[in-house]
């Protein structure tokens, strides 16, 4: 059904907590704290349909600095070098990611289950806890003031299987 379907080509990202459900993303709104988001699209009338029907459609949008995203981030797959967007659902099992505090202060990735991190300024690679590789990275462009999805997530999320989930989407 369009509510489980993954995140697809032309899909808007719009806010996945309470206060503003629904609501598209601005990048007004972004900052290096992650906001939780679904993708949204269309059923076959052509209605919004809030892709929130599997957990592992949950995303996690930023915004960074000019220069402070690098590898293994896909600069192409982002907005202008600053935007970027993740699958929220840790790799290790299936919890939602939230943000943190790395030592030095800076804001990063942690997940509250087993207290797996990651580096959003870097392809969300994994940098600390057990989760064994990092969360997929999903492309996205700008239209007018909304992020638009431009393709399936850039490595497999969890709770996919390679073979046959994997490969029906990329
Ligand atoms: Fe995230 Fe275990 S589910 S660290």
């Amino acid at each position: 059904t369009p509510k489980k379907a993954p995140p697809m080509e032309g899909d808007v990202i719009v806010h996945a907590d309470a206060a503003k459900y629904g609501q598209p993303v601005r990048v007004s709104e972004l900052s290096d704290k992650l906001i939780r988001a679904w993708p949204m699209g269309k059923d076959d009338k052509g209605a919004d349909v809030i892709r929130d029907g599997d957990p592992t459609s949950v995303l996690a949008v930023f915004r960074f600095p000019k220069g402070e995203l690098k590898d293994p981030t896909k600069l192409d797959a982002t907005i202008d070098g600053e935007i970027v967007v993740y699958g929220d659902r840790c790799t290790h099992a299936g919890c939602n990611v939230d943000n943190g505090t790395a030592p030095d202060g800076r804001n990063i990735m942690n997940c509250p289950c087993h207290s797996g991190q990651y580096e959003p300024r870097e392809g969300a690679k994994v940098i600390g806890g057990p989760p064994s590789h990092p969360l997929p990275q999903l492309p996205v462009k700008l239209e007018g003031d909304k992020l638009v999805v431009t393709g399936f997530f850039l490595s497999v999320p969890y709770g996919y299987n390679k073979e046959e989930d994997w490969e029906k989407y990329t």
